[in-house]
């Protein structure tokens, strides 16, 4: 295991080894972007002016776009008072550029600067996020949208992300700080707002052109909420999740839960508008408002755009099952769990070191070693949610195949990057380890990692 003392010398050691000459990347087209992450004023009334984190001060953070092969290159800058970094989920990254602190890099501290440069070879949605003490950093803002175009999307006239979150405000629409590190949420959903918005607004509106097709990117980049989307439309087209392109597949509605992504392709013949809604409560929400504009004589024809997934199900005879059993949290069945070594009972744990989630009895961390792979080995993790809530499962580096019960009609194997597993259910999350590296599993309800549910695993 690697102290945090130590991360320096060896992962400056581990770059020197794996440094490929700069001529590799010769062919592929640069695309730069600046970030920084700002203490930012924001408003979400406007009436009261609230303190957020955000990047360039921008509420979502800006869109970073490049095409299929590109090289991403960030430039940031961190001009907070605390230490960050950035993780760019779903990417298929470099291991030392995937943003996790004391595992993958140093934290960038205070006035430092770090430069992210990675080729994105797989086009979709992904988004981009805060990693360290990210319960924090992600609930006051520090995330934004990152989409990767091929082919397939020049054949579309309107390109729309939509990313949701979830703030909790005081009565001022002030971030409600003094519930941060809650005891309650840490044990039981995670921290659930009170505000929706989608990219940083409360129902807007959006135009469309007529006789086209639009593309809307769903994120969900609340900490713990799961949200429900449908809209008035009789069947919502699901194009691709996770990023990933699937057969087009009607659904009334869908669920994303925390680190999630849905894509709908919309045909605008015939509409004038659609309304979409968050109804994952019995009151639902407008969540916004597609207004089909006259623009567009044309009629498209969509038979022509093939939306076809190419990932292939690896053979699984000589795969290397990894046995993950989550127990924990409020009204659990975890009596004891190891913590920096030491077995401790659940009381003790949650009241002195608010360690409430475990893997196979391992209160986790950034340095807690699930299990060791070998490249190209394939691999399943037999997950058993064995606690009383949902958790929606993310590993980085790595798309995973699985049997969701989620899409009732497609009974094969999808390919994300994050699943939600309900209270209870048993799940294989099937890879290729064809990615080396250190890559973290963990609950991407944000409370959940932080008290216990987290780990990582080393190919090598
Ligand atoms: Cu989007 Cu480790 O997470
Ligand atoms: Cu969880």
């Amino acid at each position: 295991m690697l102290s945090r003392r130590n991360f320096t010398k060896r992962s400056l050691a581990s770059f020197l080894l794996t440094a490929l000459p700069s001529v590799v990347f010769a062919k592929n087209k640069i695309i730069n972007y600046k970030l920084s992450a700002e203490k930012s004023n924001f408003n979400f009334d406007k009436n009261f002016t609230s303190n957020l984190w955000l990047y360039n001060h921008e509420n979502p953070g800006p869109l970073l776009k490049a095409n299929k092969g590109d090289i991403l290159k960030v430039n940031f800058t961190n001009n907070l008072d605390e230490p960050t970094s950035i993780h760019w989920h779903g990417i298929k990254n470099i291991n030392k550029m995937d943003g996790v602190p004391y595992l993958t890099q140093d934290p960038v501290q205070p006035g430092e600067t770090f430069s992210y440069e990675f080729p994105v070879n797989q086009s979709g949605t992904y988004w981009y996020h805060a990693h360290f003490e990210s319960w924090k950093q992600v609930a006051k803002g520090l995330y934004g949208p990152l989409v990767v175009n091929d082919k397939t999307d020049d054949l579309i006239e309107d390109d729309i992300v939509i990313l949701a979150d979830d703030w909790r405000l005081n009565k001022k629409y002030q971030i409600d700080k003094k519930s941060f590190g809650s005891l309650m949420d840490w044990s039981h959903a995670g921290r659930v707002g009170n505000w929706l918005t989608m990219n940083g607004k409360k129902s807007p509106q959006y135009s469309i052109k007529a006789n086209s097709l639009a593309r809307l990117r769903f994120i969900n980049a609340s900490n713990a909420r799961i949200l429900k989307f449908g809209s008035s439309l009789k069947n919502n087209n699901i194009i691709a999740i996770d990023g990933v392109t699937v057969k087009p597949m009607l659904v009334k509605d869908f669920t994303l839960a925390p680190g999630q992504r849905i894509d709908l392709l919309i045909n605008s013949v015939d509409l004038l508008k659609v309304d979409f809604f968050e109804i994952s409560h019995t009151k639902q929400l407008k969540a916004f408002t597609l207004n089909v504009t006259k623009a567009n004589n044309k009629t498209r024809d969509i038979t022509n755009i093939n939306f076809t997934s190419n990932w292939i199900l690896p053979k699984l005879n000589k795969a290397k099952i990894i046995n993950i059993r989550m127990q924990g949290g409020a009204m659990g069945n975890l009596s004891k769990a190891n913590f920096d070594g030491v077995e401790k009972d659940f009381r003790s744990l949650a009241t002195e070191d608010k360690k409430l989630w475990a893997f196979n009895k391992e209160i986790g961390s950034y340095e807690y070693l699930l299990a060791k792979v070998k490249l190209n080995q394939v691999v399943i993790l037999d997950v058993w949610n064995d606690t009383r809530w949902p958790h929606s499962m993310h590993l980085h580096g790595n798309h995973f195949f699985v049997k969701s019960k989620e899409f009732k009609d497609n009974i094969d194997y999808i390919s994300r990057d994050t699943y939600l597993m309900q209270a209870g259910e048993k799940a294989k999350l099937i890879f290729l380890a064809d990615n080396p590296g250190k890559w973290l599993f963990h609950c991407h309800m944000l409370e959940h990692a932080a008290s216990g549910m987290i780990s990582y695993i080393d190919v090598a």
